[in-house]
């Protein structure tokens, strides 16, 4: 069967409303009227997501700085190792929010995408300014070769390496949609066990300024997942020909293998560490991947783990929602911005 490839929305065509059709293969202007639109409650995730706003060089880096060299020979492996991770799943980010803004023809959805691409943009800068605060460029260089050479990270990534690109090749609304359930995968669960690791150092009051950095994130990709999880859904009842068993079962294929994998990394990377139980660490990978097919419209495949099974971990991720005195940010609200004094303006 001959797959049908969308077209790229024109930038701006008078002729049609400007009340988007549909959401991808459909009409619009491309003027954006917000008390227009076809999902209306798409303003206040706009307007959130802006409210999140953040940089990198706002957090101060020189107690990392001091401490890095006394944490265990564990910790430092698993520290540059994980940045390592997070900073591979994070740099196609950027670029897959431009991607699936090119061809929807919703111009709300355009807009939250851009939003959604900056913040992408900080996230992939904000490793690089951890690393060059704490190691020397031969070891930065090194936590970003992780991505392209190590063998472990690359079987994990193997998947979702394969349908970002595919997506590129043949833009169908299937590729579409299959983009954004790797990327609800990537948003929702792939980053849970790095954002674990730091979270765990933080508790024992170690490196509290890359954990700082890590909640931004981490509060930022809650609203991702949250916002492609309601695009998915919202393009699947536009197009219920792609709402049938096979397709839905492909999801479910995937959550499980990506969970799968997930366990795998998270025993192989976090062994060492000392805090971290690696048992609670499935159960919390579990939980996270039911979440995300909730928030998708679907049903849980783990009913063992529908609650968060590690429980220390709430007081850093399950209290960011709809405010901003999230754990970091009450007790570290006096930060300076640093942006001078620890040599990232050097790089
Ligand atoms: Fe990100
Ligand atoms: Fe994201």
């Amino acid at each position: 069967m001959q797959t049908r490839l969308l077209e790229r929305a024109k930038t701006l065509e008078p002729k049609h409303p400007n009340k988007s059709t549909r959401l991808f293969g459909g009409k619009s202007s491309g003027i954006l009227n917000w008390n227009n639109i076809a999902y209306p409650h798409w303003y206040k995730m706009y307007k959130r997501l802006l409210g999140n706003y953040w940089q990198a060089d706002e957090i101060n880096m020189s107690s990392d700085a001091k401490q890095f060299s006394s944490l265990s020979q564990a910790e430092q492996d698993a520290y540059l190792k994980i940045i390592g991770l997070l900073s591979t799943l994070d740099a196609p980010q950027t670029r897959i929010a431009l991607l699936l803004s090119l061809y929807t023809t919703d111009s709300s959805v355009q807009s939250i995408l851009a939003v959604i691409a900056q913040q992408e943009a900080v996230h992939n800068e904000s490793y690089s300014y951890v690393l060059s605060s704490i190691v020397s460029l031969d070891e930065q260089n090194e936590a970003f070769e992780l991505g392209r050479k190590d063998q472990v990270l690359l079987k994990r990534n193997e998947k979702i390496i394969e349908q970002y690109n595919v997506f590129v090749e043949e833009p169908s609304l299937e590729n579409v949609l299959k983009t954004m359930v790797y990327t609800i995968l990537l948003e929702g669960m792939f980053f849970y066990s790095g954002f674990a690791f730091f979270y765990n150092l933080a508790r024992q009051n170690k490196m509290v300024g890359t954990s700082t950095m890590v909640s931004y994130i981490n509060r930022d990709e809650l609203e991702h997942g949250r916002f492609i999880s309601e695009l998915f859904r919202a393009t699947l009842a536009e197009n219920p020909d792609y709402n049938h068993p096979a397709f839905i079962q492909w999801v479910y294929d995937q959550f499980n293998e990506s969970v799968e994998l997930e366990i795998e990394w998270s025993k192989y990377v976090l062994a060492e560490v000392e805090g971290i139980d690696l048992q609670e660490m499935t159960g919390y990978i579990q939980y996270r991947a039911n979440k995300m097919l909730r928030m998708m419209g679907l049903h849980e495949i783990y009913p063992e783990h529908v609650d968060n099974p590690m429980r220390w971990i709430r007081a850093y991720v399950d209290n960011f929602d709809g405010t901003k005195t999230d754990f970091f940010e009450q007790k570290a609200r006096n930060y300076t911005k640093t942006s001078d004094l620890n040599g990232f303006d050097d790089l």
